[in-house]
């Protein structure tokens, strides 16, 4: 009985403490979100901070000390933070240069391919890979697409591949006809190809990321665009042991420059 007043008034305690909101210095969340991540809001401060203000009036978070407390009990609330402090802007056959790069080397292969999209936001870029092999003719059984995203919302949304007029401005009506199916204004991937990408919510810095495999090719555009330079060399280092052939170069995006 004693302990359950003790709980009550512990609770209606926190819940007073939550209604003393105080949304100013958001440099700890900033300094937690680089550790677990490796992305860098340096240059946005304001930009976080009203991101993660919203964040925390949603779920009536009094202060961003109490929502980094929340969160070293509660990876629900870890993950929901990481969904919405990440960017995944993304469209098909983006940088095609380099996918028609990719296809003339699976092409020559002469063996299966497994092939790496880390990361794949919402997914056009492994289906892209995956279009581009079929329409040059490579036979899907001739290679394996791994997807991995941080952002769980984005690789849900992969795995529903359902796209707007914008997310497929790049491709020909002809691909469009042989490899969507149109819903109104809406543009539904097909289960032929949704078959061939394998997507998993993963984290690049998380210590499990190791045992993914290893790959022939390895896709990483437009992630390292939101690291400083260390983590960028980090994250660098991190894909490269992860190559078969260690001379195979890795198709970074053009604006992840070292
Ligand atoms: C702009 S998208 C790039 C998507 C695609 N590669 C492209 O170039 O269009 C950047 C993605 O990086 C993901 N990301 C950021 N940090 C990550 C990390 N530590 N591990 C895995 N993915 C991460 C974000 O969730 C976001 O979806």
């Amino acid at each position: 009985m004693f302990s359950f007043f003790r709980k009550k008034e512990a609770f209606a305690n926190e819940a007073k403490e939550d209604l003393a909101q105080d949304y100013n210095d958001v440099r700890a969340v900033a300094v937690y979100f680089k550790d677990e991540t490796g992305v860098t809001f340096d240059k946005q401060e304001s930009i976080l901070k009203n991101k993660v203000t919203t964040f925390c009036k949603h779920r009536k978070i009094g202060s961003f000390i109490k929502l980094l407390e929340k969160i070293k009990y509660n990876s629900e609330l870890k993950q929901e933070l990481i969904d919405a402090l990440t960017t995944n802007e993304t469209f098909f056959y983006r940088e095609f240069k380099q996918i028609e790069e990719l296809v003339k080397l699976v092409k020559i292969a002469h063996k299966k391919v497994d092939i790496l999209c880390a990361p794949s936001a919402t997914g056009e870029e492994p289906y892209g890979i995956a279009i581009a092999l079929l329409e040059a003719g490579v036979a899907q059984s001739s290679f394996c697409i791994t997807a991995i995203d941080i952002n769980s919302d984005a690789i849900n949304r992969a795995k529903e591949a359902i796209y707007k007029e914008r997310n497929v401005r790049n491709l020909s009506a002809q691909i469009i006809e042989r490899y969507f199916t149109k819903k109104e204004n809406l543009y539904v991937l097909k289960d032929s190809v949704k078959s061939l990408v394998a997507f998993r919510t993963l984290n690049l810095f998380d210590p499990s990321f190791a045992a993914i495999g290893k790959f022939d090719f390895i896709f990483s555009r437009n992630m390292l665009i939101y690291f400083d330079k260390e983590t960028k060399l980090k994250a660098k280092n991190i894909l490269e042991s992860l190559r078969k052939d260690p001379n195979q170069e890795i198709f970074f995006g053009h604006a992840d420059l070292f």
